[in-house]
């Protein structure tokens, strides 16, 4: 079916040209001809790079010239930026003005300044916080969509959706709902819960061929056999083969140092198979240049760099975002041939590659044993290679050791359906926060309204209602012990579990924090970072790998200063453990706000830059929730302690540099710099002339203007 035939606005299905969208495909006809148009529900289960986004599109429009607004949910912050450019680009010439916003992050912001936008992009857990903080707009939503609706099966973040999908349904009961997601196999369930239209579709509109590669040998998913052309191991000889013609590839490694140690093997022969242009090469060492620039105290960069000049890079967790960024980009823009990753890039933005390798399939995990991926995880791997714009069609190969994993892979995956889907709101911590933000959103006053919310989760329609309901009662009773709720002739929230809700952090935290902070005695720093530390909210974040001494004895030396002291480890060893991983965070903290260089850091810590953003982040969210708590219980003294942390967490300063860090670009290192040379106020820097302070290393002319002209906004701020 042509979009010109379909009797779509004609501004739209211009726009949509200029996309390269003509011609729709069957399953994006078969929504439209079962009413995605005329506001049903809708689940979608279609193969990745189907085109699904462009279902959304329509519906939206649909939705935006009735003057509803739409609420577009991702999993990602990189997928939220990449879909508002998208949506920013088709609904650019549209008879209304329609303007766009996408927001992630900052749980504190109640987000009424969206009331002016009709386009909302949304990771999760944000569109979650906008509805603790009740902004008004969200009933003039008409449209919620969710992409990556699989995710609903996830343990850490799938309770968060699951009952974002059931606030926002209840509060606005009439909007339409857009599910999106790659092959799932209940879609039917998941269609039930919402009282949605199923469509699920095999079409890809890239052919995506399967095989297992073992020895020199490939088996397709047709059956057919035939020899891989390049020489050399399995893995290196499949690359090779797939970097022909310029092709692009994707290896896929279930640990960082797998990755890494894939990366510098092919990085051996890419340099010859690839047979990269004088111009290509010139591009790489520019990224290569790039990469030890942009982040010179990272332990990576010297090994990125190399590997990057000759056509491959690694990509995990434990690189810093800048790094991350120039590594997708690189490949993103066809200069870069091979990625090594592990699979948090397949979860994120598209990527143009041609052949996805998957040498290995099992785990370890330090809490489990040894594991296989899931059947889904493998799909959604092998779902990068062939996007639509760069190849007509795409490869994904499994590397087997023998007969025996050739056939197990050939049966499990490659012919295999991917597993059910399964809610997980049953875990008492997800369910604890949830509920109490149930109540402090006004969402429920009365248990039975309560009850009756939850009894509608996809998680009552698949296990039955009757394990949340014992639930509930343990956890409504320990929220009212804690303070956080009344039980009355209803059920409300006091000002304490508002705000907790508000603050986006776990009511066991809160409870923590707040038992100190009634504490009347004197805090100190390491004090107030120990309470941070101790509360569930960190405990998962970037542990460092410390030795156990080197943590015993680093615990002696702050002693006093602790505001609570270890547990005994005989009497309870599960809690000294507990103890000990708290304090390697508290440890790496302190050195950070300390200013210790951050390559040290990452040497003596043993620990890596994106963990050691991750839990910078966590941490001062945690810190500013302290001192929000601080308000709410009347400690004012607290409130200001916990404030000025907060901002030492953020640029890792000493309390004298807090002054110089207001300014646009300056942190710890430019920071330190203008102090040693003198100006240590912002009087000192609105008394130094442009050419003073362009002198100052680490300060060019560009960045002086930059700051002279900021100075009276920051100072009349500061005097707030
Ligand atoms: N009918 C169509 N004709 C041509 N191209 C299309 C059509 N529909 C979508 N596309 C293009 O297909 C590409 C992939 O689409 P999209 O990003 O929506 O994939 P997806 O189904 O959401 O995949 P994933 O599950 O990986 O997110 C986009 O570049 C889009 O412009
Ligand atoms: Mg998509």
């Amino acid at each position: 079916m042509k979009l010109s035939e379909t009797g779509l606005d004609a501004r739209l299905v211009a726009s949509l040209r200029r996309e390269g969208i003509e011609t729709l495909y069957p399953h994006q006809v078969e929504a439209i001809k079962k009413g995605l148009l005329d506001g049903r529900n809708m689940v979608i289960s279609a193969p990745t790079a189907s085109g699904k986004t462009l279902l959304a599109t329509l519906a939206a429009h649909r939705q935006l010239a009735l003057g509803r607004k739409v609420l577009y949910l991702t999993p990602l912050r990189a997928l939220t930026t990449e879909k508002f450019q998208e949506f920013s680009r088709v609904f650019e010439n549209s008879e209304r003005a329609v303007s766009i916003a996408a927001v992630s992050g900052d749980y504190d912001d109640p987000g009424e300044w969206l009331g002016r936008r009709d386009f909302i992009v949304s990771t999760y857990e944000k569109a979650d916080s906008l509805v603790r903080h009740k902004a008004t707009w969200l009933s003039d939503v008409g449209l919620v969509v969710i992409d990556e609706i699989h995710m609903i099966g996830e343990k850490e973040r799938g309770p968060t959706l699951e009952m974002t999908i059931s606030k926002l349904t209840e509060i606005i009961k009439d909007a339409q709902i857009l599910c999106l997601s790659a092959t799932i196999r209940n879609v039917d369930e998941i269609a039930e819960w919402l009282e949605a239209v199923p469509i699920v579709s095999n079409f890809r509109p890239v052919p995506l061929i399967e095989g297992v590669v073992r020895g020199g040998t490939i088996t397709l998913s047709d059956g057919t056999t035939r020899r891989v052309k390049a020489t050399g191991d399995p893995l290196t000889a499949v690359v090779s083969e797939g970097l022909l013609g310029g092709g692009q590839v994707l290896v896929f490694a279930l640990t960082r140092r797998k990755a890494e140690s894939y990366a510098s093997k092919l990085a051996e022969v890419i340099p010859f198979v690839a047979q990269l242009s004088n111009e290509t090469k010139a591009a790489l060492e520019k990224v290569a240049e790039n990469i030890l620039e942009s982040e010179p105290e990272s332990p990576f960069s010297e090994r990125l760099g190399p590997l990057v000049e000759r056509g491959v890079a690694f990509h995990h967790a434990g690189l810093g975002l800048t790094h991350r960024r120039m590594v997708e980009e690189a490949f993103r823009s066809r200069i870069l041939p091979v990625i090594c990753a592990t699979p948090t890039l397949a979860a994120g933005v598209n990527l143009p590659a041609r052949l996805v390798v998957i040498p290995e399939l099992r785990r370890y995990d330090p809490h489990y044993g040894p594991s296989s991926i899931s059947v889904m995880e493998y799909k959604q791997l092998c779902g990068r290679a062939g996007r639509p714009m760069y190849d007509k069609v795409g490869y994904a190969m499994l590397i087997a050791k023998n007969k025996e994993e050739e056939e197990y892979f050939l049966e499990k995956y490659v012919h295999g359906e991917p597993e059910k889907i399964y809610s997980c709101l049953g875990s008492e911590r997800h369910l604890r926060s949830h509920i109490l933000s149930l109540i402090a959103s006004e969402l429920v006053n009365s248990e039975l309204g309560l009850r009756r919310i939850l009894s509608r989760t996809f998680y009552a329609q698949q296990f039955g209602a009757r394990i949340i309901e014992e639930r509930v009662d343990t956890i409504l009773e320990f929220l009212e012990e804690n303070g956080m709720i009344r039980r009355d002739d209803g059920v409300s929230a006091t000002p304490l579990g508002r705000r907790v809700s508000q603050l986006y952090i776990d009511p066991l935290s809160a409870i923590r924090i707040v038992q100190y902070l009634s504490d009347e005695r004197r805090m100190t720093v390491t004090g107030m970072l120990q309470v941070i530390c101790m509360t569930p909210d960190l405990t998962d974040y970037g542990l460092a790998r410390i030795r156990r001494q080197k943590i015993e004895r680093y615990i002696e030396s702050v002693i006093d200063e602790l505001v609570e002291p270890p547990p005994d480890p005989a009497e309870d060893p599960e809690g000294y453990e507990f103890f000990l991983d708290a304090m390697k965070n508290l440890s790496v903290l302190r050195e950070w706000i300390d200013e210790t260089p951050e390559r040290r850091i990452y040497e003596d810590f043993n620990i890596e830059p994106g963990d050691f953003a991750a839990l910078r982040e966590r941490a001062e969210w945690i810190s500013y929730a302290a001192s929000q708590l601080s308000l709410t219980i009347g400690r004012r003294s607290l409130f200001k302690a916990y404030e000025t942390l907060t901002v030492r967490i953020k640029h890792g300063v000493k309390n004298e540099l807090l002054e110089l860090v207001s300014l646009p670009g300056i942190g710890r290192v430019r920071g330190r710099s203008l102090w040693n040379h003198g100006l240590r106020t912002l009087k000192d820097i609105e008394e130094a002339s442009v050419e003073e302070l362009s002198r100052i290393p680490g300060i060019g002319r560009k960045l002086a203007e930059k700051i002279k002209k900021s100075l009276p906004r920051v100072s009349s701020s500061s005097e707030k």
